[in-house]
């Protein structure tokens, strides 16, 4: 094959895999089932819905259509890790997207995309692990998202605000402990180290970005579920390889999905990841990594 014809087949084929990375990322989404065995002996399981990372940007209609549907999976708990918005118009979509799972019971954080807009960043600085938002200066005035709005809506509907917070809830009989940081992604985590609620049947550490300090402080704590987002699965995974990054300190093997996180002293918890179900607007592709919400079963 001429030089022509080569360098011609391998745009050909470069155009082909960003396209279809972009229908992966806006059109496949997918729902995964993992099982944790964290529940005590009799109690019955319990479905945990866990979305993240929804990005949502209003004139998404596919996505909203797709949040819409996930109350046919009847979870009995609903966790929404964070980064929700990606326009300043998203609140009453979104909130019309989980309309009837808003109705379940449910507990949040946010992630740095609940307070501020995306911006257009040089796709490499991902690629180094570097976007965090820059906090020099006065950054809580300049927070241009209705993060109120969006915690009043999902309060509004019983969700427990889990940002630097604890809450319980009772769920088919069985009572929760949360314990939950604000982003750690923006250094907004504000760990306690003090053990969860030992006299609950479980305990739930939940955060945006899963970063190291707070899954140790989560596991050292007794909480024998820690839910996170933000890696996005690394959004773009190399086959039989994964993840190239996770945008914060994890470990990439680690980036999406059910595993575990260990400190000396300590039982396991388990850990769930999840690859989340949207991007930045302005980096709309994902390969080998579908958008997804999980089904984590609790079991004994
Ligand atoms: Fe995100």
């Amino acid at each position: 094959m001429g030089l022509g014809r080569r360098l011609g087949a391998t745009a050909a084929l470069g155009i082909g895999t960003l396209g279809y990375s972009y229908l992966e990322a806006t059109r496949r989404f997918v729902v995964r089932e993992v099982t944790a065995p964290v529940l005590p002996a009799g109690h019955e399981p319990i479905r945990v819905l866990h979305l993240s990372d929804i990005h949502l940007v209003p004139t998404q209609l596919p996505k909203r259509e797709w949040l819409n549907s996930l109350a046919e999976l009847e979870p009995d708990l609903v966790v929404d890790t964070g980064d929700n918005l990606a326009h300043p118009d998203s609140v009453a979509p979104l909130v019309g997207g989980l309309a009837k799972l808003l109705n379940v019971p449910g507990a949040f954080v946010f992630g740095s995309n609940d307070y501020f807009s995306p911006k257009l960043k040089n796709p490499a600085s991902y690629l180094r692990g570097g976007t965090g938002v820059d906090r020099e200066g006065d950054w809580e005035r300049e927070r241009d998202l209705p993060f109120d709005a969006l915690r009043a809506a999902f309060t509004r509907q019983g969700w427990l605000d889990l940002n630097n917070d604890r809450g319980e809830l009772t769920v088919k009989g069985t009572r929760i402990a949360f314990t939950g940081v604000d982003d750690p992604h923006l250094r907004l985590d504000r760990l306690d180290h003090q053990p969860a609620d030992l006299t609950a049947d479980l305990r739930i550490g939940v955060a945006h970005a899963p970063y190291l300090r707070v899954l140790d402080s989560f596991n050292a704590a007794g909480n024998e579920l820690i839910l996170a987002g933000h890696t996005h699965g690394g959004q773009l995974q190399v086959p039989g390889f994964g993840a190239l990054v996770t945008n914060c300190d994890i470990d990439r093997r680690r980036a999406n999905g059910l595993h575990q996180h260990r400190t000396p002293g300590h039982d396991a918890s388990w850990l769930h990841v999840s690859a989340g179900c949207g991007t930045s607007p302005y980096t709309p592709f994902r390969f080998s990594c579908r958008p997804e919400a999980t089904v984590v079963t609790l079991t004994g």
